[in-house]
């Protein structure tokens, strides 16, 4: 079972940003989770659009320039990082990411940032999953990219969860873990969907999980979740 951390390692560090990202590595994740808005056309890793909650900043995202929201403090003296800047922390690591796209207007940024980090990082998009809890954004991609990873998110289970993501042609189903169960995870498997869940930090979900056999989980705490994993 991967271990994916999600927005970093975030309950140590402060989330989606490139120290959390860097103590993920050290802690052993099998992957990073990050949340991605576009401004300006340039990707920013931060999972709200409002500012206040992870930063110094006051209002949405959208009322500033980049460079304005790269002066704005992320925790521990931390700044905003840009996707591109994430690729590169990754380009020479062993590690995958999950990028979920939370604005409306990520798609035709990540496909320009994409065709240039091949050329300029030599990053395979292999090891990326593009995911996000709107699925015209993933059919708009797999339609210009047909190639890439999609992880369809849900919030939810609906009975035909799985279905749709195979129709979407989604590399997995990324789910909550409070309504995550046996025959969901059976479905979707036979469909050849990978199963993510999030976010799982309390042992008994941990094993209950391994025991459904889901691909990863997201964790915020990897460290922990790995000696879990090796102690069960
Ligand atoms: O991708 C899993 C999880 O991160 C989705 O929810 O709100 O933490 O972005 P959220
Ligand atoms: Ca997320």
């Amino acid at each position: 079972m991967q271990i994916i951390a999600h927005r970093g390692a975030s309950g140590e560090y402060p989330e989606n940003t490139l120290l959390a990202i860097e103590q993920a590595i050290t802690q052993g994740a099998d992957a990073i989770e990050i949340d991605v808005f576009a401004v300006q056309g340039e990707l920013i890793v931060i999972h709200d659009h409002h500012l206040a909650r992870t930063t110094n900043g006051t209002g949405s995202i959208y009322q500033y320039s980049i460079e304005q929201l790269m002066q704005l403090d992320a925790g521990r003296g931390e700044r905003i990082p840009t996707l591109r800047q994430v690729l590169q922390l990754l380009q020479n690591t062993r590690l995958w990411l999950n990028i979920e796209l939370k604005g409306e207007n990520t798609v035709a940024p990540l496909l320009a940032l994409l065709d240039k980090a091949k050329q300029e990082l030599q990053f395979d998009s292999q090891r990326l999953l593009i995911s996000s809890f709107n699925h015209h954004l993933l059919a708009a991609l797999k339609l210009a990219q047909p190639e890439l990873k999609l992880g369809a998110l849900t919030a939810s289970l609906p009975l035909d969860y799985a279905a749709f993501a195979q129709q979407l042609q989604a590399h997995s189903v990324n789910c909550d873990v409070s309504f995550i169960n046996q025959a969901f995870v059976d479905d979707a498997k036979a469909r050849g969907l990978k199963v993510y869940v999030y976010t799982v930090d309390q042992a008994d979900d941990l094993s209950r999980l391994q025991q459904y056999g889901v691909d990863g989980i997201f964790s915020n705490y990897p460290a922990r979740s790995r000696t879990l994993l090796s102690t069960d």
